[in-house]
């Protein structure tokens, strides 16, 4: 959480700044600010509460000068999200600045202490004792002051500190906390991500923890903490700019959800040839897996329910005995993982403080471990022995969409991979496995075109989207669930069942996370023991029911709920007569899809639902209030 972003060169820093929080805003958006020096004995700074938009109305009308910065974008941990809170944080002389991602677990004796020696504090930030500890070290040399105060502090940090003595230099250091350096010509760059550096360089340097950076224009000094150099080839990153941009859509959410089939086709080409499926860049050797008795999978949100899913089909496909735990779970119950395990962690950002966590433990308990994730070089993919990239791009917005359909397309791809080691498949079998997985973005592309259709103008006028779904949308969902937002009876329910029921789990989280409409997922046959009790003719009930070999039993659960008067709205195979026999309130169709592969399509209605929903609320769908892309604190 808490986007930085640096720059030193020839050009004015301001505007480079600002358009590098405006790429890590997904990171946190309650109060941002830049700092700046510009040849004079003091530091220029700028910050405000609120979202960047408002820290660049105040750079318009008091503009900062200077080609050496650094920036800062916050989500709140310690202090409320004010102006006086909001980073970057000065000494008490106002030459020395700096910004923070992370959290200072002893900032409060520090700040006793420091107190005690006439210190002054502004804020109620952990980040403060930060620079007044740079400060009090300071005596003419901004990297050792740094080294010096980075000693006293115990916590996670990536940090970046500018001082108006040492024009053009920006030291930095890491700590669990994310920190990217971007190389450009007589310019270099600093940032939490490297979706803010990829305007300017696809050259980049991924910053180790215990590492501290000197960068000026022409030069970028590594070294550990104890100041002996260290040597590190820069990563050419193979992102396109245009994929961390909206494209024409009107949020990065639609664009996201927009690019599933392309990107599910993508990884099956990338990793697919003639039938033999390959993971260079995995790192573990088959006899590796051989050994291994049964597979934990850790994570959060998202990746979580990615990870639910993700059972279903390991054991289906490659029969190993699979667990799957939220990661901040799994890290404080002294979890019974060994040499014999195979602990996988998904994470679209790859730095879930929980979930690396989990992983260290896990690597400490002996344990194989492996990384499915998003972000390259994260700090997941170089700490596991193993890591299968998604490869989806950037994901911008907050909700996380394309993420979880890439990484269930890798599950589906790394159990086929297992079975050919585990010859718990025969070949034949893969192959018409890797057949039907193929065909499977189509049907994901199909769902999609659905909505679109008869859409003219997706930015300027919402009402065009397409008739079977926004019409309809509109009508049970906005108008009415306005209504139901003021009502505190007003709830979502999603059922599902098998492989279907932990996108029962992630339609609910989508549509509270982004229109804060109460929504909880079950197993649908886990109604009778408790949920069931809530049907009335408040909860709309989203079943997922797309024909399987369980199809029975979700109409029978169907039925339970309309008999207490309960509303449904089922999402079901194209052709489902059936269905009409329940009288849903409306249903969804999608595509006839092979059981095991239809998470990949059932999951783009609810993405649409909650899409669809927060924007008949108007509500801010990518930067959903109190969240933050990825989460580096516990
Ligand atoms: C939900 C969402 C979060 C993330 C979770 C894990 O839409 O985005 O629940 O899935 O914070 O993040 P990563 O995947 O980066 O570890």
């Amino acid at each position: 959480m808490c986007g930085i972003f640096g720059y030193t060169g020839k050009k004015e820093a301001q505007s480079l700044i600002l358009e590098g929080l405006k790429r890590l805003e997904y990171r946190g958006y309650d109060s941002s600010g830049v700092a700046v020096q510009n040849g004079t004995h003091h530091i220029f700074f700028r910050k405000t509460h609120g979202k960047i938009r408002n820290l660049e109305e105040i750079l318009k009308s008091h503009p900062l000068k200077g080609t050496t910065a650094i920036g800062h974008t916050r989500w709140a941990t310690h202090g409320t999200p004010n102006t006086l809170n909001a980073h970057p944080h000065l000494d008490n002389e106002g030459e020395i600045a700096v910004v923070h991602n992370g959290i200072i677990e002893n900032y409060s004796e520090l700040k006793e202490t420091l107190k005690k020696q006439g210190v002054r504090f502004r804020s109620q930030t952990d980040t403060e004792v930060v620079v007044h500890l740079v400060a009090k070290y300071y005596r003419g040399d901004l990297e050792t002051a740094v080294r010096q105060a980075l000693r006293r502090i115990r916590g996670t940090y990536a940090i970046a500190v500018i001082s108006s003595r040492e024009p053009g230099r920006i030291v930095a250091a890491k700590l669990d906390s994310p920190l990217v350096v971007g190389l450009g010509r007589e310019e270099n760059f600093l940032a939490s991500d490297v979706s803010a550096l990829l305007e300017h360089t696809k050259r980049v340097i991924y910053v180790e923890n215990h590492e501290m950076i000197v960068l000026s224009k022409n030069s970028v000094r590594i070294t550990d903490l104890a100041g002996k150099p260290i040597d590190r080839k820069p990563v050419t990153i193979d992102w396109d700019v245009s994929r961390a941009k909206k494209g024409g859509f009107p949020h990065y959410m639609l664009k996201e959800i927009f690019e599933q089939p392309g990107i599910v086709t993508a990884i099956l080409r990338e990793r697919v040839n003639a039938s033999v499926i390959r993971f260079d860049e995995l790192k573990v050797a088959p006899a590796e897996f051989k050994k291994i008795k049964k597979i934990t999978i850790i994570a959060c949100g998202t990746a979580y329910h990615a990870g639910l899913t993700g059972k279903y089909i390991l054991e289906s496909i490659a029969g190993i005995p699979v667990n799957v735990d939220t990661s901040s779970e799994f890290r404080y119950r002294n979890p019974k993982v060994d040499s014999g395990t195979l602990v996988i962690t998904v994470s679209q950002s790859g730095e879930t403080a929980d979930t690396l966590a989990g992983l260290r433990e896990a690597k400490a308990k002996g344990a194989l471990t492996m990384a499915i994730c998003n972000v390259l070089g994260s700090s997941m993919s170089r700490e596991a022995k193993g890591v299968i990239y998604t490869h989806a791009g950037p994901e911008i917005a907050v909700a996380s969409t394309k993420a979880y359909t890439a990484q269930l397309s890798i599950f589906y791809l790394f159990a086929l991979y297992l079975a050919g080691i585990y010859r718990t498949l025969p070949s034949a079998s893969i192959r018409r496995f890797l057949k039907e997985l193929f065909r499977v973005p189509s049907l994901m592309q199909k769902v999609l075109d659905d909505y679109k259709r008869d859409a003219k103008d997706w930015e300027s006028n919402a009402h065009d989207f397409n008739r079977r779904y926004h019409a309809q949308l509109e009508k049970y969902f906005s108008e009415a669930s306005h209504e139901r937002k003021r009502s505190p009876n007003g709830f979502f329910m999603y059922l599902g069942r098998g492989i279907n029921f932990p996108n029962a789990l992630e339609g609910a989280l989508k549509l509270k996370e982004i229109s804060y409409i109460p929504a909880e997922g079950y197993a649908a046959g886990e109604m009778k023991h408790g949920p069931i009790a809530l049907i009335d003719e408040n909860p709309w009930v989203i079943c997922l029911a797309p024909r399987s070999s369980i199809y029975e039993k979700m109409i029978s659960n169907m039925q339970e709920i309309k008999a207490r008067g309960g509303i449904l709205i089922p999402i079901v195979t194209e052709g489902d007569k059936e269905i009409h026999r329940l009288k849903p309130l409306y249903s969804i169709e999608v595509p006839r899809v092979e059981e095991i592969f239809s998470p990949l399509v059932t999951v783009i209605p609810l993405q649409l639902i909650a899409y669809c929903v927060a924007r008949e609320f108007g509500e801010d769908i990518d930067q959903p209030r109190n969240l933050a892309k990825s989460v580096t604190v516990e």
